[in-house]
């Protein structure tokens, strides 16, 4: 059966250990805050967007468009921390579905872990839905949308760090991030990779053109079935044989290239439990979400399938809407974006990974 909702009553503290480097372990609790009122069942008619929002590549946007972003994240830090709109409210819903503080329903105690699988990609959308809404909502701005980091394109300047990130004395700013890839050192998609910049572009693309193009099923780019009583969440970053190739691939690879070396768990983007104190998580994730968009429309050679399986639809997740409540949604509303009321622009610059030849 699918994986359910878990009893938020029962929660325990969360575990994150390092896999790689010295052994480390911390124990910590991002138990989440347990909203007044009935649980809001998602309907599109609920959420419905008015106006589509359009997520920008955060390299190429006005000032004016930063500095409203900025603006939601400093309110978004100031309300209380009981407020599951907080800031760190919100990385603790990462945490808590991702480093083991709430159990399978119809298990002794099997812990939920929402990477590692094929639930990998639409979690995440869903996290980034609601957490866009209340940004926007914040700002009083109906559709105020995301940026994503285009770290794949390798030709009009997105695979650095952007620029809207780094001022310090700003809400996008994180102190813990590897100051030796600050801009203009190149991003690099995979952990392992050494050359000049033309080298380093020249991989970046072949590991686009393996990770997304040539894996044109779900079961290989996705990732593979997680349903109840399937326990992974023993899996770490060196060992997830459920992961799909954007998850395990590139997605890993560039948590670690902006995560801090000096801490131990190469905080924050470095490990789950506080990648997502970063605010540039959010543009890292709203990539992926548009590449997984890309590889679904965008392939040569026709649309490419999605899992049918029950088991994969009828999961279902908690998250925060816009007003504080706590909202139960599926991944089936979660497979079209349009939908979902979003969308991506046409980059040109996918058109070297696409046609890539190795
Ligand atoms: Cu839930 Cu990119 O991590």
């Amino acid at each position: 059966s699918p994986i359910g909702l878990p009893n938020l009553r029962e929660c325990q503290l969360a575990t994150d250990s390092s896999v790689i480097g010295s052994p480390f372990t911390t124990r910590l609790n991002c138990c989440l805050p347990i909203p007044p009122g009935d649980v809001i069942d998602f309907s599109f008619q609920k959420y419905k967007n008015h106006n589509r929002r359009l997520r920008m590549p955060a390299h190429k946007i006005s000032s004016d468009y930063i500095a409203k972003y900025r603006r939601a994240y400093e309110i978004m830090r100031a309300l209380p921390q009981d407020d599951p709109r907080n800031f760190i409210t919100q990385a603790n819903v990462h945490c808590a579905f991702c480093n083991g503080a709430y159990k399978q329903p119809g298990t002794d105690g099997i812990l939920i872990q929402m990477h590692f699988s094929w639930l990998f990609l639409i979690w995440h959308r869903w996290y980034l839905y609601f957490h866009e809404r209340i940004l926007g909502s914040l700002i009083g701005d109906p559709s105020f949308a995301l940026v994503f980091w285009n770290w794949d394109d390798q030709r009009d300047g997105g695979n650095i760090m952007p620029a809207m990130f780094l001022p310090n004395n700003s809400s996008l700013y994180d102190a813990n991030r590897n100051q030796a890839n600050l801009p203009p050192t190149l991003a690099k998609l995979t952990p392992v990779m050494t050359g000049n910049d033309s080298e380093i572009i020249n991989q970046n693309l072949n590991i686009m053109y393996q990770e997304v193009v040539t894996n044109d099923v779900a079961e290989l780019f996705i990732g593979g079935p997680y349903r109840t009583g399937v326990d992974i969440s023993n899996s770490t970053v060196l060992n997830a044989p459920l992961g799909g190739s954007i998850e395990n691939g590139i997605h890993n690879a560039m948590h670690y290239w902006t995560g801090d070396p000096r801490q131990p768990l190469l905080q924050d983007m470095g490990t789950f439990s506080s990648a997502s104190r970063d605010p540039i998580f959010y543009a890292h994730h709203s990539n992926l979400d548009r590449l997984w968009d890309k590889w679904r429309h965008g392939m040569p050679g026709g649309p490419r399938k999605d899992y049918s399986d029950p088991d994969f639809l009828n999961a279902e997740f908690y998250f925060y809407d816009e007003n504080a409540r706590l909202v139960k949604v599926n991944v089936r509303d979660g497979l079209d974006i349009e939908k979902l009321g979003y969308g991506y622009p046409d980059v040109a610059a996918d058109e070297l990974w696409i046609n890539y030849s190795p």
